[in-house]
């Protein structure tokens, strides 16, 4: 008999079926009732073992964090918060789980801080908070595919080695097979990677924008959804130095298209965990009750987390230019009470995160889309306004996140691209590939990244990246 999963035995009419599960014990009071979790749902079932028919050797194993199998039959149950609950016939012991060393780790019975849970990374998804979590990510990979492929896009895979650095930024982490230390040197004393695996420089990507672009000319409409490195030193709640990103590309498609996109996709993958993870919703909604009950009443959330995430699905985002943004943010005075302290910006500054929340979080109070970047504060591949200052650029800003999205419509002509490039010492024949496609066919074309963890995190209303992500990778973090 194969074993059913406890999420469908949850769901089960309790007419004296019998049922086989196998699970991890989360709990065990009183010799007698074993609450068990598969991890296909938030919910445990409560199994009632007849402890006088079980053998001794068996109860003495069944402690928390042991692999059961259970045989029983289901029943109507009489406790309080659960429809049905197993009566045990058998119990088998799968894998023991010694309770002394249970004790050390975070699978013992008492609340532990997430920055616990962070150091035992490979046993938190044993925990409510974290299975929940990673089920809700999961399901919204799965709408990430659904919504682009409903719509007509190719999903491509660009390479996470490359040779050329999409963003300009220069925050990538090194690939290389050679000994540092022992390689050929150019007369300058710059490495010679002439000996190297490719024979020349290579990175982990940060972006498979450049790469989307060129299949864009050619499919049309595409997406990439994969890992992207950055090596940027960013110890914040926000960043990772591994993430994954959703980039989307379209052919024949204008800035203000790009917003739509963005705007129709984030809506849609925010619909479709409402209406597919409401248990594991609801759970992470009521864990963000009881720790609000603890925090001064300014501090806590304005709405239950799946209000909020409603909200975010039926009103519209608002759309402002940089230069509406920024007068606006000259007009606001500085506030200590609510912790923001901006001062008023120069036009061309680039907004710092204080600014963006205020913009989403105490003027707008909605997602947000800055688009007419200034073109100095802005990639090298991004379309130049008529103006010749501003660039066809928007970032997405969100309540509590502050930038989910960065995208632009693309330069797509080729004179002003090379200008663009020789402006900032980028090297033409590192991107010949890319500026090819100005040559043959160039079209109007945009695109967006949306940073896949940022999504989780509000998503489930966590606090921080690290936390949404299996196997976190932030400075001074690869222990697992
Ligand atoms: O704004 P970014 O740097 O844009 C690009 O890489 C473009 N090439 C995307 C494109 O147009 N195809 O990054 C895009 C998004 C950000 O808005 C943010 O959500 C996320 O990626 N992101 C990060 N997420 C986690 N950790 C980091 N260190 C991140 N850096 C960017
Ligand atoms: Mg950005």
């Amino acid at each position: 008999m194969k074993h059913t999963k406890i999420v469908d035995v949850l769901k089960t009419d309790p007419v004296l079926q019998e049922v086989f599960v196998k699970g991890w014990v989360r709990a065990f009071r009183s010799n007698r009732f074993i609450s068990l979790n598969d991890g296909s749902t938030i919910n445990n079932i409560q199994c009632v073992v007849d402890f006088e028919n079980t053998p001794e050797e068996v109860l003495k194993q069944i402690n928390i964090g042991a692999a059961i199998a259970v045989r029983g039959t289901l029943k109507e149950s009489e406790g309080q918060g659960q429809k049905v609950e197993i009566e045990v016939q058998k119990i088998e012991i799968l894998g023991t789980a010694d309770p002394e060393e249970v004790k050390k780790t975070i699978l013992s019975p008492k609340r532990h801080s997430l920055e616990k849970l962070r150091e035992q990374a490979h046993l938190r998804v044993r925990t409510n908070t974290f299975s929940a979590i990673m089920r809700v990510r999961s399901k919204l990979s799965f709408a990430v595919h659904e919504y682009f492929q409903k719509n007509g896009f190719n999903y491509v895979n660009t390479p996470i080695i490359t040779g050329s650095d999409a963003e300009g930024a220069g925050e990538m982490f090194k690939v290389t097979n050679m000994d540092l230390n022992k390689v050929a040197k150019n007369e300058d004393g710059s490495v010679n990677y002439k000996d190297d695996f490719f024979g020349k420089e290579t990175n982990l990507t940060v972006s498979g924008q450049l790469e989307a672009e060129t299949y864009a000319l050619g499919l049309g409409q595409v997406y990439t959804f994969g890992p992207t490195f950055r090596a940027e030193n960013s110890n914040t709640s926000r960043h990772l130095a591994e993430f994954w990103m959703i980039e989307p590309e379209v052919a024949f498609c204008d800035l203000d298209g790009n917003m739509d996109l963005a705007e129709d996709f984030i809506k849609y993958v925010l619909e479709y965990i409402l209406e597919h993870c409401d248990d594991d919703l609801a759970f992470l909604e009521n864990r963000l009750i009881q720790e609000d009950k603890s925090k001064p009443e300014a501090d806590r959330a304005p709405m239950a987390l799946r209000d909020k995430l409603k909200f975010i699905t039926q009103n519209n985002f608002k759309r402002v230019s940089y230069t509406e943004a920024i007068d606006i943010l000259r007009n606001s005075k500085p506030n200590k009470k609510k912790k923001f302290n901006y001062v008023i910006e120069e036009w061309g500054a680039d907004l710092q995160s204080e600014h963006e929340r205020f913009l989403v979080e105490k003027h707008f109070k909605c997602p947000v889309i800055l688009f007419d970047y200034p073109a100095n504060i802005k990639a090298f591949y991004m379309r130049l306004n008529e103006d010749g200052k501003t660039v066809r650029a928007m970032d997405v800003l969100f309540p509590g996140i502050g930038e989910m999205v960065g995208g632009s419509q693309r330069e797509e002509r080729l004179d002003v691209l090379q200008a663009k490039m020789k402006e900032l010492d980028i090297d033409e024949e590192e991107l010949w590939w890319y500026l090819d496609t100005r040559k043959f066919g160039t079209c109007v074309h945009s695109g967006f990244g949306l940073g896949f963890e940022r999504l989780v995190l509000f998503a489930t209303g966590m606090g921080n990246i690290r936390d949404v992500i299996p196997y976190p990778r932030s400075p001074q973090n690869a222990d697992f």
